[in-house]
């Protein structure tokens, strides 16, 4: 057996044992019932877990990872999570977190073949194409994958604000925003890209899902 795997359980210990420490009825609280405010979808990068990165407790965060934090409308995981959160749990706010050096970005700007996730990383591509002309412009090839970063979260919130799960919890009046967010791996600190979008009717006429059907 993996020296880490033994390691792993020593670890939980330790910190299910400091946990007690600081608050002797957490575990018991926490085991009755989930309110979490806020879902996050990041990247699966193993350095941005939301939980540390936010100083939040287990119970806070609803939280969704895959490769480039990207929301895909036929990803019935995301989509399960987010229909979950929005109408069980009642979120308040879903937050998109991309980060600076982000490997799923950087190998959607390359051309090597990479196999079964170059069907993943061709979303990402996408988003290139959508701002091809910014992009080309910037030579350093490290400030174009950091601005890819930072476009690829603008498409993500707007890929979530077109789902009909956002649009109809909009239409039944619930406070419900979306934001993007840049953690940056070398600080540890997150920025507002200022793409918070609260109200349908900040997308173009043709996204928007009327009140009705759902
Ligand atoms: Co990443």
């Amino acid at each position: 057996m993996n020296p880490i795997y033994k390691k792993l359980f020593e670890g939980n210990k330790k910190w299910s044992d400091d946990m007690k420490k600081r608050d002797p009825l957490f575990f018991e609280k926490n085991s009755k019932e989930q309110k979490p405010p806020v879902l996050w979808i990041g990247c699966s990068d193993s350095r941005v877990p939301a939980n540390e990165v936010t100083g939040t407790l287990p119970g806070e965060i609803f939280v969704h990872r895959n490769i480039a934090n990207m929301v895909i409308h036929t990803d019935l995981s995301m989509l399960s999570v987010l229909d979950y959160s929005v109408n069980v749990l009642g979120v308040t706010d879903v937050i998109v977190c991309g980060h600076y050096g982000c490997g799923g970005v950087n190998a959607a700007l390359s051309s090597q073949p990479m196999g079964l996730v170059e069907n993943w990383l061709r979303n990402i591509k996408d988003v290139y194409r959508l701002h091809q002309r910014e992009l080309d412009f910037i030579k350093d090839i490290e400030k174009r994958a950091e601005r890819l970063v930072e476009l690829n979260v603008l498409e993500q919130v707007f890929n979530l604000t077109k789902t009909s799960i956002i649009q109809s919890a909009w239409n039944k009046g619930k406070k419900l925003s979306v934001h993007g967010l840049i953690y940056d791996l070398k600080t540890g600190l997150l920025t507002d890209l200022n793409a918070t979008t609260e109200d349908r009717n900040e997308l173009p006429r043709f996204y928007q899902v009327d009140a009705g059907m759902n």
